[in-house]
């Protein structure tokens, strides 16, 4: 689970954003946190104690007089516990608090006291976000070292339209996982294509294949929450954007092509997963193929597809390149052969028809030196370890070939 044996305090401050904590937290327990509500007077007037109680399993703290910790100390005790505090939604007058370091109840005091990373998800109306004493403690908070999660922009429960709305749960939750993963891949930029491609034959029918983008996906998710820009050109699948990626969507081998050519100078490493098809049909008909009667069947002339990999590994100053293969036996001798047909200095290697459409996946990296496989793995930390891997050979500014 992605936050096992990870514990959180959640600091609720008053505002109308504190309905979508309820659900944050239910996201937060699921993937294994543990989850300390704590919580201003201010508030308890948006969403109940009670119900932050039930929904994180554990008693909720509204006061420094809380009584129920053995040394009476809360604003010691619930930060010692915890790996991170998130303070969400945080409202226009406890970021002042904090930018000052002022200590006037429990939350602001456990902030004050704490000995574990902050991070702060501010909510609020676009006037009071814009406000220049608001900007003001939010880039002293920023130089302090406090994580600033959002806002985002659009319509605000006030019923105007502006920066200051609190992120959504979700993307406080993929932020929040995001926040605990090493970031080897800070300030790098990173191009990944994904999925399979589709080749028309006609206006309604073309020619594909199984891949269903999960481990392309994984790996953009992983390279964003390693700090990297990440560009993402996937073919046609139905899976959502991951947290913090440029998405890019195309269809056939050629759109993938262009795609990648075209944001090619700005990447520092690319890594092509996608399962491109090798050929389309050189006349796509315009309309609907019809059967005959007579019996006699359509005939299709191809040509080959641009090989994208190879092409940007070609390119007098590459980005760091990295393969993937599918193959569906003899994974050793094809691997091999093909990192150094496509001109790349890392391949990863899988035996595809095994790995399409399921969670986890097992594969071998091939490199000049020699092959190292790797053990079997849920796809997304599969891609953790893979990142891991590529951020260790790739060079800060790209520009390897075949080593
Ligand atoms: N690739 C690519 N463009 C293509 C074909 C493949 O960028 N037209 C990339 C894939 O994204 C992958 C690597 O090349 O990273 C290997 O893909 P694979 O389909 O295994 O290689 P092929 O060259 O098509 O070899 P094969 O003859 O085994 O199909």
């Amino acid at each position: 689970m992605e936050l096992a044996g990870k514990h959180l305090v959640l600091g609720l401050t008053g505002g109308i954003a504190c309905y979508k904590i309820a659900e944050l937290t239910r996201l937060l327990t699921k993937a294994g946190a543990t989850v300390q509500i704590v919580m201003t007077e201010a508030a308890t007037q948006f969403i109940t104690p009670v119900t932050m109680q039930a929904l994180s399993g554990r008693p909720v703290y509204t006061s420094q007089w809380d009584a129920r910790m053995p040394n009476n100390m809360p604003h010691i005790d619930l930060s010692r516990e915890a790996d991170a505090i998130v303070i969400v939604p945080a409202s226009t007058d406890f970021l002042a608090k904090l930018a000052q370091g002022r200590c006037d109840d429990l939350l602001s005091t456990l902030c004050i006291a704490r000995d574990c990373p902050l991070l702060v998800v501010p909510a609020m109306n676009r006037q009071m976000w814009q406000n220049p004493a608001t900007q003001r403690n939010v880039a002293q908070l920023r130089a302090d070292g406090v994580e600033v999660l959002g806002p985002d922009s659009g319509s605000q429960a006030c019923g105007e339209v502006g920066d200051g709305r609190m992120i959504e749960p979700e993307a406080a939750f993929e932020a929040i996982c995001a926040f605990f993963q090493p970031k080897f891949l800070c300030g790098q930029r990173v191009l990944i294509t994904a999925g399979p491609t589709f080749e028309p034959l006609d206006s309604v029918r073309g020619i594909t294949n199984r891949s269903s983008g999960k481990m392309g996906f994984a790996l953009a998710l992983a390279a964003a929450q390693a700090g990297a820009d990440v560009h993402l050109v996937t073919g046609p699948v139905a899976l959502d954007t991951p947290w913090g990626v440029y998405r890019e969507d195309v269809q056939t081998a050629q759109q993938m092509h262009d795609a990648v050519m075209a944001a090619t100078p700005d990447a520092d490493i690319f890594i092509a997963v996608a399962a491109v098809a090798d050929w389309r049909v050189d006349h796509v008909a315009e309309h609907k193929i019809k059967k005959t009667g007579d019996g006699s069947l359509p005939t299709f002339s191809f040509v080959e597809n641009p090989d994208i990999l190879a092409t940007v590994a070609k390119l007098p100053n590459p980005p760091f390149c990295v393969g993937f293969a599918a193959e569906s036996g003899d994974l050793d001798v094809y691997g091999a052969e093909k990192r150094e047909r496509k001109g790349v200095p890392l391949l990863i290697g899988n035996l595809g028809p095994l790995a399409f459409g399921r969670d986890d996946n097992e594969v071998m990296l091939f490199e000049a030196s020699g092959t190292t496989p790797l053990p079997r793995a849920g796809k997304l930390d599969l891609a953790r370890t893979l990142i891991a891997e590529i951020a260790k050979r790739a060079p800060k500014t790209g520009g390897a070939l075949l080593s």
